[in-house]
Order: C-alpha cells, then sequence, then structure tokens
C-alpha cells in the first residue's frame, strides 16, 4: 500500500485534523498568526496524526470526534518541536521552504514553539481526559530530556550506539508512542500498551532513516538541507558505526569533524560512511526497529487499520523524505 492509500483508511478524519489545526492556530496576535499558518501551509506528511487516528479506529474507537482532537494536538505539538528544533540546529531550510527562524529571527520561532505547546495543552485540558493528559504532559517531558539528551552528545565523537538511541527514543519516538497510544486509549485500553510499543519501535526506525537521508538525500527531495547533523557535529548513528568499521586516520577524520561541526570534510566523510559499511549496518538497525515495531501488534485483531498501519511501517523504511 502506497501513503495515499494509508491515507484513504482514515482519509475524512485525516483532512478534518488539519481543519482542527487551523482552527487552533488562531491567536489575536498577528505574528503567531503568520508564524503558525507559514509552518503548518509548509506541509508536512502528518505521520503522527496518522498513527493516532488508526490506532483509535484499530482499537474500536467509533463514537465522536476526540481522535481528531488528539491527533490534532499531537500535530500542534511535532511542529512546536520543529521550530525549536531548527533554532538549536540552526536550520535554514524545512518543509521545502526557508524555516521559521531564517524567515523571521530565533526568538519569534522559540516564543511561537512554546505557543503552539501552551495552546496544545489548553486543548489537552479542554478534552476532560486524565489518561491523554497525562500520556501528553508525561510525553513531552520525556522529549524535552531527548533535546537535552542530544546537546550533551553533540560535539561529542565518543558517543555510543546507546546513547544515541537514548536520545532517539526520546527526542523522537516518544511523541509516535503518545501519539498511538493516546489514539489507543479511546477505544479498548487493553491494547494500550501494544500500540504504544509499536509506536516506540517505528518512531526510532523513522528517526533513524531520517539521520541516514541527512547524509544520502537531497534538499529537493526532502524539503530540509542535507549535511545539518554533520554541520552541528551531531553523531549520529551513520557516524558512530563509521568510526567503527573505517581505518585509524579515517576514523580520527570523522572525529575531529565531530568535534568542530562544519560541513568542510562533508564529501570526504560521506564517503567513508558509504564505503566502510556504516550506512548498511545503520539501515539494517533501522529494519531490526520496524520488525519490533511489525512484532508489537501481532496480538492486535487484524482490521484495516491494523494493516495500515503495518504498511505504513514498511512504507517508513524505504522512504525517501
Ligand atoms: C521531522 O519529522 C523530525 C524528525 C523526527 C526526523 P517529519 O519528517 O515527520 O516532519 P514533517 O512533519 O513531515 O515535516
Ligand atoms: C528530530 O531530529 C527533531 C525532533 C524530534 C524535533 P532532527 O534534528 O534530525 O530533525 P530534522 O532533521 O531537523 O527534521
Ligand atoms: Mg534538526
Ligand atoms: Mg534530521
Amino acid at each position: 500500500m502506497d501513503f495515499k492509500s494509508i491515507v484513504a483508511v482514515v482519509g475524512e478524519d485525516f483532512a478534518a485534523v488539519d481543519t482542527f489545526i487551523a482552527d487552533s492556530l488562531r491567536s489575536q496576535v498577528p505574528l503567531v498568526n503568520e508564524v503558525g499558518q507559514y509552518i503548518v501551509q509548509g506541509g508536512g506528511k502528518r505521520l503522527r496524526p496518522l498513527v493516532c487516528l488508526l490506532a483509535a479506529r484499530a482499537c474500536g474507537h467509533r463514537e465522536g470526534d476526540d481522535h481528531i482532537r488528539v491527533a490534532g494536538i499531537i500535530e500542534l505539538l511535532h511542529t512546536a518541536t520543529l521550530l525549536h528544533d531548527d533554532v538549536v540546529d540552526d536550520s535554514g531550510l524545512r518543509r521545502g521552504r526557508a524555516t521559521a527562524n531564517a524567515r523571521w529571527d530565533n526568538p519569534t520561532a522559540v516564543l511561537v514553539g512554546d505557543y503552539l505547546i501552551s495552546k496544545a495543552f489548553q486543548l489537552v485540558v479542554s478534552l476532560r481526559n486524565i489518561t491523554v493528559m497525562d500520556i501528553m504532559a508525561h510525553g513531552t517531558c520525556v522529549i524535552a530530556e531527548g533535546e537535552v539528551l542530544q546537546l550533551i552528545n553533540q560535539r561529542d565523537p565518543a558517543t555510543t550506539e546507546a546513547r544515541y538511541m537514548e536520545v532517539i527514543y526520546g527526542k523522537t519516538a516518544k511523541l509516535f508512542e503518545c501519539a498511538a497510544e493516546s489514539g489507543a486509549s479511546l477505544g479498548n485500553t487493553a491494547l494500550q500498551p501494544a500500540f504504544a510499543a509499536y509506536a516506540r519501535h517505528l518512531g526510532a526506525a523513522f528517526q533513524i532513516i531520517d539521520d541516514v537521508l541527512d547524509y544520502t538525500s537531497s534538499a529537493d527531495v526532502m524539503g530540509k538541507n542535507v549535511g545539518d547533523d554533520l554541520a552541528e557535529g551531531k553523531p549520529t548513528l551513520p557516524l558512530i558505526q563509521a568510526m567503527k568499521l573505517a581505518e585509524p586516520t579515517d576514523a580520527e577524520l570523522i572525529r575531529e569533524a565531530i568535534r568542530t561541526g562544519g560541513l568542510e570534510h562533508l564529501e570526504q566523510i560521506l564517503e567513508l560512511v558509504r564505503s566502510s559499511g556504516a550506512l548498511d549496518y545503520t539501515m539494517a538497525r533501522a529494519k531490526e526497529e520496524s520488525d519490533l515495531a511489525l512484532a508489537a501488534l501481532a496480538d492486535v485483531p487484524a482490521s484495516p487499520y491494523r494493516k495500515a498501519l503495518e504498511d505504513l511501517t514498511r512504507l517508513a523504511l524505504a522512504r525517501n523524505s
């Protein structure tokens, strides 16, 4: 199944999430409106809301529109993390257009990001659902911790795979987990842990692939610049593994590039990442995570929704944007 067919499984709800997000972004303050619209209209795959909607349906949730609200809240949180992330990473391109920090400035991006988080929590509270509140409140703390952990690893070539995994489970996988778990909680709550495990591994696979694409894709395809991770001295898995596999002098070059950041040696390092077998290893790790995601759904009753989540997992592995 391709992405369009997966979306079609919850087609109307998926469209309703976008309407909900647009409505939620209305503020009295023109700049909040402007920046909010700008980043949301840039598109984005809306993967996390999709996971949320499919999990809710797979767990038998049928009544009302809470699933749409919860999915929309998740995307607002995601959008806030992107605004903040692009400031932290000093990134210039997102969703095919200038980042908010590039188009406006860092303070604007940070403060509008803060607004989106506050708005998300205002909307969560309005659901009067303590389970969802708990999932979101806990989740956002873990995400922030993940970003801070990443900061600690930055420019540190001694970062291990275990520390890298800890970062990506926090900064990325957790929000996928929140999406699936809160969606599932609207239906058969006995299935909540299965969906949480599913999405955690899906999110990890998704981030590992993102870290590969940062070396192998192009700005045209991805809508963000390649090389951003190396520029910031981020020890992502392709580099961690290349340092293990490359000849000592080559490994030292990578270490130095992580220490200093910058793109001076991008071509050479890309070649080392490829020729050392580090990319193959990294892809295999992503495959392991996606297999764990699929395994977590084993006891979930079969339905078109479960099937869509499985197909999404396979697609996440093969994606190039
Ligand atoms: C980007 O997420 C941040 C990562 C976790 C890699 P997405 O690739 O889902 O971004 P959009 O929402 O589609 O732009
Ligand atoms: C994901 O990390 C960031 C968030 C979880 C917000 P990246 O820094 O790799 O994400 P991109 O590549 O900028 O989208
Ligand atoms: Mg980034
Ligand atoms: Mg990235």
